[in-house]
């Protein structure tokens, strides 16, 4: 079962991973398709993207091949912000999401006029798994004093609970608007992003425990091994690696905000704390840096998924064209749900488009 800690009265619990296991265990990762293969499957999908007025929004741990493919049909390649934010304001009648369920509903519940299809529906995100709908509501019902804001990574039942839904580009600007008007908080469910937040802000947050399983395996220890052999690298982060990873980067930001503070940083050596998939992208956008991967536990690695996260992994190529083709992977979200967690989400995107978001950190 899940537990909650407070930043005053810490009752920490251990996140609910027996559940999570159940659920990896399900990931497969496709199979590796030859040159030829993977040409027509391209082509084909491509044509299907066209006939059915549909569009490709990618996230950038995907498989390399499905990026290109979406930037190549005029789809979309992002972060989680970005492609809720490409979803809406597209004139596609389909939206193909590659990435996690909870983008798939983030797509849908902000474009209910769309079909929105996933090439596979068993993709989904430890963090979404760790926080039940039904506990997350007692635990709201338990503190009404404050205003609840929830990461994108949850399922649309813990957003229509919620006042504010944050991504990770946007989680420390909303909750220092929130603290500007003298709110206090109650956050879910990343607690390594809920604590950053908090020690950044000095809001006062209520946090609830769960935990990315990819990025929570990057170690400080190896990270701060690694800084002695690279001393002239800079080290990028993602918000939902643990504290002590957090404190020894440079910068900490969101998927895109890491991409753009490699574009700009004047280090030739870059060490990148989050899942492999976004080196794609950094070796496109700075092909003369070179980019290295933040330790993980190394031989004695006891995830799964060092650096990998296992349900990203599940797009492929294959299953893409199969719900194209079959229309199949529709994302449906009841109407009444919808509508009530399009309120916090568009809350999130209306703030994001009245403010410029600000990046921790110097590389
Ligand atoms: P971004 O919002 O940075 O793309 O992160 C999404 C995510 O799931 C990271 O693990
Ligand atoms: Fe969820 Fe982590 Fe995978 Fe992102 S990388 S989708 S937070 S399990």
């Amino acid at each position: 079962m899940n537990q909650i800690k407070s930043n005053e009265n810490s009752t920490a619990l251990s996140a609910d991973s027996v559940l999570v296991r159940e659920y990896l265990d399900r990931a497969v990762r496709p199979n590796v398709l030859d040159e030829e293969t993977e040409k027509t499957y391209k082509a084909n999908i491509k044509q299907l993207l066209l006939e059915k007025n549909a569009r490709l929004v990618a996230h950038y741990y995907t498989d390399a091949v499905l990026q290109d493919l979406a930037e190549e049909s005029g789809g979309f390649v992002g972060d989680s912000l970005e492609m809720a934010r490409f979803g809406q304001d597209c004139d596609a009648e389909v939206l193909v999401v590659a990435g996690v369920k909870f983008m798939g509903e983030s797509a849908k519940i902000l474009s209910p006029e769309k079909t929105v299809l996933m090439p596979t529906l068993e993709a989904t995100c430890s963090l979404d798994i760790a926080c039940p709908a039904d506990k997350f509501a007692a635990f709201c019902d338990q503190h009404p004093d404050r205003t609840v804001v929830v990461y994108a990574n949850t399922s649309a039942a813990v957003k229509a609970r919620a006042d504010w839904v944050v991504t990770s580009s946007i989680a420390l600007d909303v909750v220092e608007h929130l603290m500007e008007q003298g709110k206090k908080v109650l956050w879910a469910p990343d607690k390594h992003l809920g604590s950053y937040i908090q020690k950044t802000t000095g809001a006062d947050m209520l946090l609830w425990d769960a935990a990315c399983i990819v990025h929570e395996e990057f170690k400080a220890r190896g990270l701060a091994d690694m800084r002695k052999l690279y001393p002239d690298a800079a080290i990028l982060a993602h918000p939902e690696s643990p504290s002590a990873v957090l404190e020894i980067a440079d910068v900490v930001g969101s998927t895109t905000q890491i991409i753009n503070a490699a574009k700009q940083s004047t280090k030739s050596e870059i060490i990148v704390a989050t899942d492999q998939g976004i080196f794609h992208r950094l070796q496109q956008v700075a092909p003369e840096k070179t980019f290295i991967i933040a330790p993980t536990a190394g031989n004695d690695a006891t995830c799964r998924s060092c650096a990998q996260c296992p349900w990203m992994g599940m797009n492929s190529l294959q299953s893409l064209y199969a719900s194209l083709q079959e229309t199949s992977n529709e994302i449906h979200v009841e109407p009444e749900l919808a509508a009530q967690a399009m309120i916090p989400l568009q809350r999130m995107l209306d703030f994001a488009a009245n403010n410029q978001l600000k990046v921790r950190g110097k590389a």
